[in-house]
């Protein structure tokens, strides 16, 4: 830790000097307001805003050779197998060049989480957890209405079956590393964006300390 012969190590392995960005995860379930509440952090604190799912529909439509795969997996509510969703988070990483990330909707289990860990060696900053009721999302991903596939009621528990057996989990990994910042996100998109104001903002940690 920053002696002369660390610098002198860290100068000759040129991928140990490359700065990692900043990563926050945003998990809840579907329906929670993940994709809605980044779109303001964006426009607020500078981040890139990149959705798993997001990146997995765009795979679908530009006919890769996992597309069908990805179409299946989606249609059925289950979690596409880390190495594609990862490649693609990379790529959308290292295309983009910020430095600062809003991971929204991954990790969505264990084999998300460690994978991503050991290929990126990134640990995320901390993890926004989108707190919502099943009946409040149930409502919004019924009125969504962007033609998703598993915007249906049959897709949709499916879905919720596996944020309670799968994301969950993940989400107390994080909480008992003390790294969950939670949020009531039941209430009105200008209430929720207010109680993630107070967490991006940079006198936050002051506040806290205080
Ligand atoms: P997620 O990305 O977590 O699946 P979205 O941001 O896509 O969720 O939100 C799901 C739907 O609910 C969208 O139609 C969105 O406009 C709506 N929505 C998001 N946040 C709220 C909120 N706080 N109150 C009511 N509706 C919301
Ligand atoms: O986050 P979003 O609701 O857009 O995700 C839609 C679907 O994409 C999930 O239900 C799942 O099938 C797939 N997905 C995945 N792995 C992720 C994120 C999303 O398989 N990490
Ligand atoms: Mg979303």
């Amino acid at each position: 830790m920053g002696t002369v012969v660390d610098a002198a190590i860290k100068e000759a392995n040129g991928s140990a000097t490359e700065k990692k960005p900043s990563v926050v995860f945003v998990l809840g379930g579907p329906g929670s307001g993940k994709g809605t509440q980044c779109a303001n952090i964006v426009e607020h604190f500078g981040y890139t805003h990149l959705s798993a799912g997001d990146l997995l529909r765009a795979e679908i439509k530009s006919g890769s050779e996992n597309g069908t795969m990805i179409q299946n997996m989606i249609k059925e509510g289950k979690i596409v197998p880390s190495e594609v969703t990862i490649k693609l988070l990379q790529k959308a990483m290292q295309e983009n060049g910020n430095e600062k990330f809003l991971i929204d909707g991954f990790p969505r289990n264990e084999e998300n989480r460690a994978a991503f860990e050991n290929v990126t060696k990134i640990e995320p900053k901390f993890v926004l957890f989108f707190d919502c009721s099943e009946e409040e999302m149930e409502r919004r991903l019924l009125n969504r209405n962007q033609g998703r596939d598993d915007d249906n009621i049959e897709t949709i528990r499916k879905r919720f079956k596996v944020f309670l057996e799968s994301s969950l989990p993940v989400v107390k990994y994080y909480e008992a590393k003390g790294k969950v910042q939670k949020i009531d996100a039941g209430k009105p998109v200008e209430e929720v964006f207010e109680a993630v104001k107070a967490i991006f903002a940079p006198e936050h940690d002051k506040v806290a300390a205080a």
